[in-house]
């Protein structure tokens, strides 16, 4: 099979970091089809050439497992081209018609890694220029919109131009393994499935800390904020992976059929749960890894008096048969006590207690995305220290770690999804009315904050967010996983 894939945003940032070398790890592992071209697309002059230097240095900040020797990288840079364009420009949609019908590929990708704002123009462009027809495929990244009616507005401008099922919406934490392993976890074993009712389980608690800070984006983050950052896409999409009921086979509308079921169901909000159930945090300075950080406040880009939230954590319900009154519990932010990204799915205590184990202990399966990818399940026995008193359990951890049980050479993210768009898969991609829900569900939040004078809660670089966050799972009885 052949393909063009056109990188608009082709000399940015996701395209340095993320996207070339994922092309490369597909190139390396073989599973990049043989006949294909990858076109950077960018406003500055620069040749093919000096594309490919431009690529071949950023590979140096890869890590190292991740990098091409020499020989590698000669054979990759050989599917490199560059074209330079202004997005807005006509003429420059008609040169890259030129270069496309050079080669009649089976398969067109048109990768819009840009600012959002240029979505519209880039699709309206594409479809003057003839560059929409059947074997065209579009790809969008995120952030799309910044609320429900900027996010339909692209959607509809999108839609005018190409069916949905030419239209691939990122969102990476849906290509990462652990969430293929989840799927598999559910719908590919029987063993969990009875349990996974609220007859069962006590709570639910998604957790996405980073270490980072907002780097080099903070002009971008000043405007977004981490509940449009990542609440209304990841962790959401995390959620409804988690609570979806089983699809009934695995084509691309069966799978996002349930996950909109689940945001439909979202509990809608309370004016008191706005209040009570949904904690902001700023980070300010403190110690990551032993050195001293920056507050959010003083990042390049922000604004001294900035507002904007870089921690949310939130109490939210599915209402339907399956969870009715479990607490769903969202935790998110940058610079926190570390980079973890985990589910945990904490089950009933007993019912009724014949050994001596500390009380509120239960089982626990922890489905654990980064760095960790794997899952740990946590069961109660008699330990070693236990002989003299044969009626004391403590808790024991199964582990099953999937880096170790399949290898370090495991498809990531974006290369999973990059192969994806240029197979035609649709699966691990968001629908629009998928999109819209999530929006619909954070713009309470998102009209609560406007018009609340407290605004976020500061916490100290490097701990685990504003204590309020512990108090507002306190109210139910719980706690974090790390803290019990
Ligand atoms: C992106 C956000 O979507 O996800 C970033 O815009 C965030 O702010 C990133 O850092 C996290 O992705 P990952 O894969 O590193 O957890």
């Amino acid at each position: 099979m052949s393909f063009d894939l056109v990188l608009f945003g082709g000399t940015g940032d996701l395209a340095w970091r993320k996207l070339m070398p994922a092309l490369f790890q597909a190139f390396r592992h073989g599973t990049l089809p043989a006949d294909g071209r990858i076109i950077g697309i960018g406003r500055d002059d620069l040749s093919a050439e000096q594309y490919r230097s431009l690529i071949r240095a950023r590979f140096d900040k890869v890590e190292l497992a991740k990098r091409p020797n020499e020989e590698e990288f000669t054979r990759f840079a050989a599917l490199l081209e560059f074209v330079r364009m202004d997005l807005t420009r006509p003429a420059d949609y008609a040169r890259l018609a030129a270069t496309l019908a050079a080669r009649q590929t089976d398969t067109v990708v048109m990768y819009v890694a840009t600012a959002p704002a240029l979505f519209t123009t880039v699709c309206e462009q594409l479809d003057k220029a003839a560059l929409n027809n059947a074997k065209t495929r579009i790809v969008l990244e995120k952030p799309l919109g910044h609320d429900l009616a900027s996010n339909r507005a692209i959607n509809e401008a999108v839609r005018r131009v190409f069916s949905e099922k030419q239209i691939f919406r990122i969102d990476h934490y849906l290509g990462k393994p652990a969430v293929q392993n989840l799927f598999a976890l559910r719908f590919g074993n029987a063993l969990f499935e009875p349990l996974w009712r609220r007859e069962h389980i006590a709570n639910i608690q998604i957790t996405i800390a980073e270490e980072l800070g907002v780097e080099q984006r903070g002009a971008f983050y000043e405007t977004t904020g981490a509940l449009r950052d990542m609440v209304q896409n990841h962790a959401l999409q995390l959620l409804c992976a988690i609570g979806m009921e089983p699809p009934i086979n695995s084509h691309a509308d069966a799978i996002r059929d349930e996950k909109l079921k689940v945001l439909r169901s979202l509990k809608p909000w309370a004016t008191e749960a706005l209040t009570q159930d949904v904690i902001r945090g700023q980070y300010a300075s403190g110690t990551i890894a032993g050195s001293a950080v920056n507050a959010y406040r003083d990042e390049t880009g922000v604004n001294p008096g900035s507002q904007t939230e870089t921690f949310v954590a939130l109490r939210t319900e599915i209402s339907n048969w399956r969870w009715a009154g479990v607490p769903f519990y969202i935790r998110t932010g940058k610079r926190l006590a570390g980079r973890d990204a985990r589910i945990v799915v904490n089950f009933r205590p007993t019912p009724h207690a014949i050994f001596n184990s500390q009380i509120g202990m239960a089982n626990r399966l922890v489905i654990n995305l980064q760095p960790k990818d794997g899952l740990e399940l946590h069961l109660m026995a008699q330990g070693q220290s236990n002989r003299r008193n044969s009626q004391t359990l403590s808790p024991v951890q199964l582990d099953l770690d999937f880096d170790k049980r399949f290898g370090s050479e495991r498809v990531g993210a974006y290369e999973r999804l990059l192969l994806d768009v240029i197979d035609g898969r649709l699966n691990l991609f968001v629908r629009s009315d998928e999109q819209e829900e999530a929006w619909r569900w954070v713009e309470p939040i998102l009209e609560h904050w406007k018009n609340d004078p407290q605004g976020p809660r500061l916490y100290a670089a490097g701990t685990w967010g504003p204590s309020a966050a512990s108090a507002m799972i306190a109210r139910d009885g719980f706690c974090w996983a790390e803290e019990c």
